[in-house]
């Protein structure tokens, strides 16, 4: 039996290279060894996005992007969460479920409100939603970045917490984090995240893409000068994309001088361009076709509504919900 793996993305902002290798391109290579759930988590949007015509096109964007990416609708399951009503269902069921105490140890939530997103009963439920969108789909792998780890342990937590009261209904599933891929740093070495302004896009027009490599913060070592890779934002990044030979030969240049941060720039640009190339005539072939778009996720959609309403179907006895 393959494994079912799952997860989701926020259509919040335009994708990133912290996306692509925390989360997106993993999920791609997952489609052949297993049972794959990828979904576009708007209704978690919500809770920082509240603007009609951007949580639109930034939903048919995401779509648009995973699918130039290789996400393949013959072989995963692919959908937009709202398309899935379910999940709201179960989500209100879970909340009963989860302990306050634990819902307030999220970090993200105390994270979210320190950078100034206005907290709102969805922000705080978040981790509860997100709990549903994995067990009404009797999810067993989760593939996220560090991030999202707590929040995958609240849904194991309140898994564990409803089948001892009920019985076994779900499964419990387990975070799948690379330690190398965990957080990518952002332009200002933060975490790279949409909500933080600091990231380098997928598809980016060239000069975004440019510019935000160009910005990315360094010390202010000269050319000759010895520098520490594993202290460099720039080096962290290229290290994503070049092969064993390149990282070590990069970083001997680093190490006794002769590169300065400018060439280092240049050379992650290359990379950058030359990975993301081969993905963007499939991508402008989908975007000169939104309605295929539309299409492959209204299908997704129905064809996932039919586990996730077993599932839903399974808690409503289990909880007596079903007189
Ligand atoms: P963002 O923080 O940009 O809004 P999301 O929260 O939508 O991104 O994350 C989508 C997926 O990408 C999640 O699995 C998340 O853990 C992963 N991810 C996002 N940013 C990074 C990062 N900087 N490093 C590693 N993984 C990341
Ligand atoms: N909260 C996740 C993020 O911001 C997105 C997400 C929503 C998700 N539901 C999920 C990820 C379920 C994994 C599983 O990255």
């Amino acid at each position: 039996m393959k494994k079912r793996v799952l997860s989701g993305i926020q259509p919040s902002g335009k994708l990133h290279i912290g996306n692509y290798f925390g989360m997106i391109k993993r999920m791609v290579e997952y489609q052949d060894s297993s049972d794959l759930f990828l979904f576009i988590a708007n209704l978690h949007s919500l809770t920082t996005l509240q603007d009609k015509d951007k949580l639109k096109s930034l939903t048919l964007e995401a779509a648009t992007d995973l699918l130039a990416l290789g996400a393949d609708p013959d072989r995963c399951h692919f959908w937009v969460q709202s398309d899935v009503p379910e999940v709201s269902e179960l989500m209100w069921i879970l909340s009963c479920m989860a302990p306050m105490g634990l819902m307030e140890r999220a970090h993200s939530f105390k994270d979210k409100i320190a950078k100034g997103i206005h907290p709102t009963l969805g922000l705080f439920c978040y981790p509860a939603l997100m709990a549903a969108d994995i067990l009404i789909n009797q999810s067993e792998v989760i593939p996220v970045g560090k991030d999202q780890k707590q929040h995958v342990e609240m849904a194991r937590d309140i898994a564990i917490k409803f089948n001892n009261q009920f019985g076994e209904v779900f499964t419990i599933p387990e975070p799948d984090i690379l330690p190398d891929l965990a957080v990518i740093p952002g332009t200002d070495g933060q975490k790279m995240s949409k909500s933080y302004g600091n990231t380098i896009p997928i598809f980016g027009s060239e000069s975004e893409i440019k510019k935000a490599v160009m910005s990315i913060v360094t010390d202010s070592k000269g050319v000759s000068d010895a520098k520490d890779p594993s202290e460099c934002n720039v080096f962290a990044l290229y290290r994503l994309f070049a092969s064993t030979y390149e990282i070590s030969e990069m970083s001997d240049h680093y190490k006794k001088g002769g590169i300065g941060y400018g060439d280092a720039k240049k050379e992650l640009l290359e990379k950058i361009k030359e990975t993301f190339a081969p993905y963007q005539q499939k991508r402008s072939e989908l975007e000169a076709h939104p309605k295929k778009v539309e299409e492959i996720l209204k299908e997704g959609a129905e064809k996932v509504r039919k586990v996730s309403l077993k599932t839903l179907n399974d808690v409503r006895s289990a909880t007596g919900l079903k007189y």
